[in-house]
């Protein structure tokens, strides 16, 4: 094993590790997707402030049997919401994220398109929107039909939600929920769950544990998660214009040599991943799993720490230069989904819009269920979730058809479980 500042330069003749913590305050894609240094606090349970309370539905003209003002104690406590679920659930509360978010046409368009297809579905139930944010999912539920949408977010712009759902005439049936998933009662089973959980690298942020949480506090047998299921993947890439522009540049800068910074230079720009866009061309090899998500099955404990082996061939003779990380859903009913019978291998022949190796590797996937998908992919359209590069220091010349083998594990930070720590060998 090497550390970092002993990476070989001219090939794969050794083994590597790396070790990286993905957080905000080092994560420069996620500070320009949180407003940057209008940093967001966004806290567990916020301050009960204008009759809101924790739990507490924002609607007061809701019928009284509905009312949640004194709910029960939930049967088993719900995890404690740290200073740090806090700060996060604050940093929701800013419009600057969710005018993003809705603006990533991908995103939204990709989500109501699934409500709609899963109409039928949808209509005459019970839906709850985890995570709800300004109310715009819920609203796509409710007008596809549902009898009733539970809205429920922990950060302030559940005031928000609140003023949207009312002026779209949508009271009756969007009940907005101003508290935390894991502390909010509902008083009856639900029939689909919806959500926009995915973070960076997708679990970074770790909101699925909440959608976990909620589908096992609330959904009946046979119910609808949208998204059915995720799929995060990971590929070596080439990125050359990255790197002379970060590092060669300080080779000679207006005719002085500056190399004595590059060593630093390459420790600032690649200390941390890096949220950015690259393209199909980028990337030497298909792609790998990482991970596959069944939202109908996944256990929270499952997302302490995932652990892959992977084995690329590269496609062709280039300068390695690190590691794209993306991801997609999917969005399949309960009666079409592949979750129940979904192995490793025949998650290979999913959705993603790049193949994923071993076996399958060599060809681009297609999606037997036909269930709708948003990916993430370099070959997909850009979204704001952009792709997660993990840099080398110094780029490794890779052949045609060599082999570059490891494993990876994402941990959650002990420290923080919403930061996600990054362990990669390679040889
Ligand atoms: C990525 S945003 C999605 C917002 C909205 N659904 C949309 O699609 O535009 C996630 C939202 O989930 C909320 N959230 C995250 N974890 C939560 C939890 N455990 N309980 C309640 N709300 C949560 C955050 O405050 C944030 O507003």
């Amino acid at each position: 094993m090497q550390s970092p500042g002993d990476y070989s330069s001219n090939g794969f003749n050794g083994e590597h590790h790396r070790e990286i913590e993905l957080k905000e305050k080092h994560f420069p894609g996620l500070t320009s997707s949180f407003g940057g240094a209008k940093k967001r606090s966004r806290g567990v349970a916020p301050e009960p402030r204008d009759g809101l309370s924790n739990g507490v539905r924002v609607s007061d003209k809701l019928g009284e049997e509905k009312s949640l003002e004194t709910p029960p104690p939930p049967p088993k406590s719900p995890p404690p919401c740290t200073d740090f679920d806090v700060a996060y659930f604050h940093s929701y509360a800013h419009v600057g994220i969710h005018e993003e978010m809705i603006k990533d046409r991908a995103r939204t368009e990709t989500y109501r398109e699934a409500i709609m297809q899963h109409q039928s579905f949808i209509q005459g139930k019970v839906v709850v929107d985890v995570g709800c944010g300004t109310g715009i999912l819920s609203i796509f539920c409710a007008q596809a039909g549902a009898k009733r949408v539970y809205a429920v977010d922990a950060s302030d712009i559940a005031v928000q939600a609140q003023e949207v759902v009312k002026a779209n005439g949508l009271s009756d049936k969007v009940i907005v929920l101003h508290g935390r998933v894991e502390d909010v009662e509902i008083d009856e089973e639900v029939d689909v769950i919806v959500s926009e959980w995915m973070g960076y690298m997708l679990l970074y942020e770790s909101m699925l544990g909440s959608v976990i949480t909620a589908r096992d506090r609330w959904l009946k047998p046979g119910g609808l998660i949208l998204p059915s299921h995720a799929t995060l993947y990971m590929a070596p890439i080439s990125h050359p214009d990255r790197y002379s522009h970060s590092i060669d540049f300080w080779r000679s800068v207006y005719g002085i040599d500056m190399s004595a910074m590059m060593q630093i230079a390459k420790q600032c720009a690649f200390e941390e991943p890096s949220v950015e866009l690259i393209s199909g061309e980028n990337v030497l090899t298909w792609p790998e799993v990482v991970k596959h998500i069944d939202c109908q099955t996944i256990k929270i404990q499952e997302l302490d720490s995932v652990i892959a082996n992977y084995k690329f061939k590269s496609m062709m003779r280039a300068p390695m230069h690190g590691f794209a990380f993306w991801f997609d859903v999917e969005f399949s009913g309960p009666t079409s989904s592949p979750s129940k019978s979904t192995s490793a291998s025949s998650v290979a022949s999913g959705s993603s819009s790049m193949s994923p190796s071993r076996e399958g590797n060599q060809k681009k996937r297609s999606n037997p269920s036909d269930a709708l998908v948003l990916s993430t992919s370099p070959e997909a359209p850009p979204t704001h979730w952009e792709q997660t590069i993990v840099y080398f220091y110094d780029p490794i010349d890779v052949e045609q058809d060599q082999v570059i083998e490891g494993s990876v594990t994402l941990s959650q930070s002990k420290e923080n479980r919403r930061f996600m720590n990054i362990h990669l060998e390679y040889s």
